[in-house]
C-alpha cells in the first residue's frame, strides 16, 4: 500500500489501474480511522479491485470557533490500518495541497442543507460538497462509501452526485455502534469519563423513539417529544435537535407517512453527538 500527499501522485497511480481495466472505490475520511470508517474500507475492498482512502481534515467544512485545531490526527495509525484492511492507497494531502491561496471556488447547495445539522452548521455542507467533489475529481472512481451515521451527508451527496451527473455510484453504509450503542465517532476521544457514560443517551432517546414508530406512532411532533425528555434527563446532555425529516429531501414532516429519517444532534458537555435511524413503513 502506498501513503501519498500530492493530487500528482494519485492521478498517476490511478491512471495505471484504469489503463489496466480495474475497477476503483473509494473512501473519503479526515481520518483517526476507527471500526465505523474500516466498516466502508471492508465494504470497498470487496467491492473493487483498487480501494484509495483519504485522510484530510478538510478547513472548508468547519466553522469559526469548531473544532478544526483540535480534531484528532494520527496518520500512521490511520495508514498501517488500511494497509490491514486492503487499502491500495492513502491520500494525506496538506491543506496547500486542496487549497491553494487563491482557492475561490464552491460547491453550494440549497433545500437539503437547510434542516438538521445546517442550522448549527450553516457553512458546512458547503465544506463537505466541495471537498467531496475535488476528491472525486482527483480520484475518479467507480463507487464512494459513506456511512449513515452521518445521514444528512449522505442524502447531501447522493444529491449532488444526481444533480451534478457525476458518474459515481454511492454505496451507504450502515452505522457501526460501540457495545453500549454509542455511535463510533473520532469525536469519542474529547469525552472524559462520565461524559463517555452520558453520550448513551443519543441510541438509548433513539431506541425509545423507534419502539414508538414500530408500536404504530405516527405523529412526529409525539415521538420527537419522546426522544427529547430522554435525552433531557441526562443532566450532561444538551438538545441540539430532534428532528423528523423526510429521507430524501430532509424537509421536516409532520406524519410519519413516507421513508423518514429521524435525526438528533446532542451536546455532551462541549462535545457535539449526532445519531439517527432510518424508518420506512413495511408494505402489506
Ligand atoms: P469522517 O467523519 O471521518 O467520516 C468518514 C466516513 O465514515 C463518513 O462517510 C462517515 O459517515 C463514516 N462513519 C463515521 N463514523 C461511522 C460509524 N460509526 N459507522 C459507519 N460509518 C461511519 O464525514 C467525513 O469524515 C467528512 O465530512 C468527509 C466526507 C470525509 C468530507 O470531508
Amino acid at each position: 500500500m502506498k501513503l501519498v500527499k500530492t493530487i500528482k501522485e494519485v492521478r498517476e497511480e490511478v491512471k495505471q489501474w484504469k489503463r489496466e481495466g480495474k475497477t476503483i472505490g473509494f473512501v473519503p475520511t479526515m481520518g483517526y480511522l476507527h471500526d465505523g470508517h474500516m466498516s466502508l474500507v471492508d465494504k470497498s475492498v470487496s467491492q473493487n479491485d483498487r480501494t484509495v482512502v483519504s485522510v484530510f481534515v478538510n478547513p472548508t467544512q468547519f466553522g469559526p470557533g469548531e473544532d478544526l485545531e483540535s480534531y484528532p490526527r494520527d496518520i500512521e495509525h490511520d495508514a498501517k490500518l488500511c494497509e490491514e484492511h486492503g487499502a491500495a492507497l492513502v491520500f494525506n494531502p496538506e491543506p496547500e495541497e486542496m487549497y491553494d491561496e487563491m482557492f475561490c471556488t464552491y460547491v453550494e447547495m440549497s433545500g437539503l442543507t437547510e434542516e438538521l445539522c445546517a442550522k448549527t452548521r450553516p457553512t458546512h455542507f458547503r465544506g463537505v460538497c466541495t471537498v467531496v467533489s475535488k476528491l472525486f475529481n482527483i480520484v475518479t472512481p467507480d463507487r464512494a462509501y459513506f456511512g449513515e451515521k452521518d445521514a444528512q451527508q449522505l442524502a447531501v451527496i447522493r444529491r449532488m452526485v444526481k444533480d451534478l451527473s457525476m458518474d459515481i455510484e454511492i454505496v451507504g453504509c450502515p452505522i457501526v455502534r460501540e457495545e453500549d450503542g454509542l455511535a463510533k465517532s473520532s469525536r469519542n476521544t474529547y469525552l472524559n469519563e462520565k461524559e463517555r457514560a452520558a453520550a448513551t443517551v443519543l441510541s438509548r432517546s433513539l431506541r425509545i423513539g423507534k419502539r414508538l414508530v414500530e408500536c404504530g406512532e405516527r405523529s412526529c411532533g409525539a415521538v420527537e417529544a419522546a426522544i427529547r425528555a430522554e435525552v433531557e434527563r441526562e443532566p450532561l446532555a444538551k438538545v441540539d435537535y430532534v428532528k423528523i425529516v423526510d429521507a430524501e429531501t430532509m424537509k421536516p414532516v409532520k406524519k410519519i407517512d413516507r421513508p423518514v429519517l429521524v435525526a438528533e444532534a446532542v451536546y455532551i458537555g462541549k462535545t457535539r453527538l449526532i445519531d439517527n435511524f432510518s424508518f420506512t413503513e413495511e408494505k402489506q
